[in-house]
């Protein structure tokens, strides 16, 4: 991937002010009810009974953004399509959108609510945080599978490319590392870091940092040249992968990041700043992070008139 390279949609806009929190009230045509109750409302029991549901709508999010914008590119069927790259293939949870869609077509009317929307909504819902979301969003025509094998990011990308990244969304440093706190729920297959635990930068060796007893267990979840991919928690506090919390960064300070990427913004000066004021701060973190979550769906979001408002999530009208 080029660290230089854009989001790749020309439509778009960077429109933090042009979202609105209620941009649905009073357009529903069957209901008064507003469209973030109605997705409250449509909370599946799966929400409550799979955990593991809150970081694959997290990473679905962070993926559907990161290519083209927050326009629900993600969402769309086919074999060229972004769903189909590589990075993509483990992402869960499409299921729990077109559950949401429909309950909220149901209850509102058909086409009054974008796809994309539905992604944010569904989210804030999951991670059970309350902070006011805005709306608004358009969904997109256009999803391409090699955009998004260029532009998503490997896990042993390097703290500038990180930077520069984020940075060419308009998402600056400490957007940035409290958004990868999003790591404080969810899995990781050993193919995403296998190489810190046996061959790191080509030396034969694990990677010199990892605490000792982490390098341990996940050399035992992931033994060489094992055919099956299993996975570890990212989290490696075990109180708590699943819930949005600051634990994440306090394993980090402790060498317990199991990506190359996250134990990398706790060594480099440029981000540890951040990574000490939320360890120290569960508060601030939960605050912070529904903020930064807001600013991150506001990233090439295509507005009215441009895109459409799918009748299906998974393909364009
Ligand atoms: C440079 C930035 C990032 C990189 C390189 C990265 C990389 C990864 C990788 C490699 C995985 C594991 C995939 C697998 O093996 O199945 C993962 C999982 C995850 N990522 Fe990131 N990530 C980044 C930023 C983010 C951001 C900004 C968020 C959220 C706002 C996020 C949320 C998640 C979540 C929740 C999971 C767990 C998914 C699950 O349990 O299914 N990541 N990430």
């Amino acid at each position: 991937m080029s660290p230089v390279d854009t989001v790749g949609t020309k439509e778009g806009c960077l429109c933090f002010a042009a979202l609105q929190v209620g941009y649905y009230n009073g357009k529903c045509t069957n209901t008064s009810a507003d469209v973030e109750t109605i997705v409250k409302n449509s909370r599946t029991s799966q929400f409550a009974t799979d955990a593991m549901i809150i970081g694959q709508l997290i990473r679905l999010q962070f993926h559907d953004i990161f290519v083209r914008g927050c326009d629900a590119s993600i969402l769309l069927d086919g074999k060229s399509k972004e769903k189909n790259a590589a990075p993509n293939l483990n992402l869960k949870g499409y299921n729990i959108i077109d559950n949401a869609k429909s309950f909220v077509e149901n209850e509102c009317g058909t086409g009054i609510v974008s796809c994309a929307d539905n992604i944010i909504v569904a989210i804030r819902e999951a991670v059970v945080l309350f902070y006011s979301v805005t709306t608004g969003r358009r969904d997109g025509l256009i999803s391409n599978k090699t955009k998004a094998e260029l532009l998503l990011p490997a896990a042993e990308i390097s703290v500038t490319d990180f930077i520069i990244l984020f940075g060419n969304l308009g998402l600056n440093v400490s957007d940035m590392v409290l958004l990868i706190g999003g790591h404080t729920v969810g899995v990781a297959h050993c193919s995403s870091f296998q190489d810190r635990l046996y061959n790191y930068s080509n030396t034969g060796k694990a990677e010199p940092t990892m605490d000792s007893t982490l390098l341990a267990s996940l050399k035992m979840t992931c033994p060489q040249n094992s055919m099956v991919d299993n996975t570890a928690n990212l989290d490696q506090n075990t109180a708590s992968i699943n819930t949005i919390d600051n634990s994440f960064f306090m394993q980090i300070q402790k060498n317990k990041g199991v990506l190359g990427i996250d134990q990398e913004i706790d060594l480099d000066t440029r981000t540890n700043g951040t990574v000490a004021s939320m360890a120290n701060d569960n508060n601030l973190f939960l605050s912070q992070f529904g903020a930064t979550m807001v600013k991150m769906g506001a990233v090439n979001v295509l507005l009215d008139p441009q895109g459409q408002v799918r009748l299906s999530c998974r393909s364009v009208n």
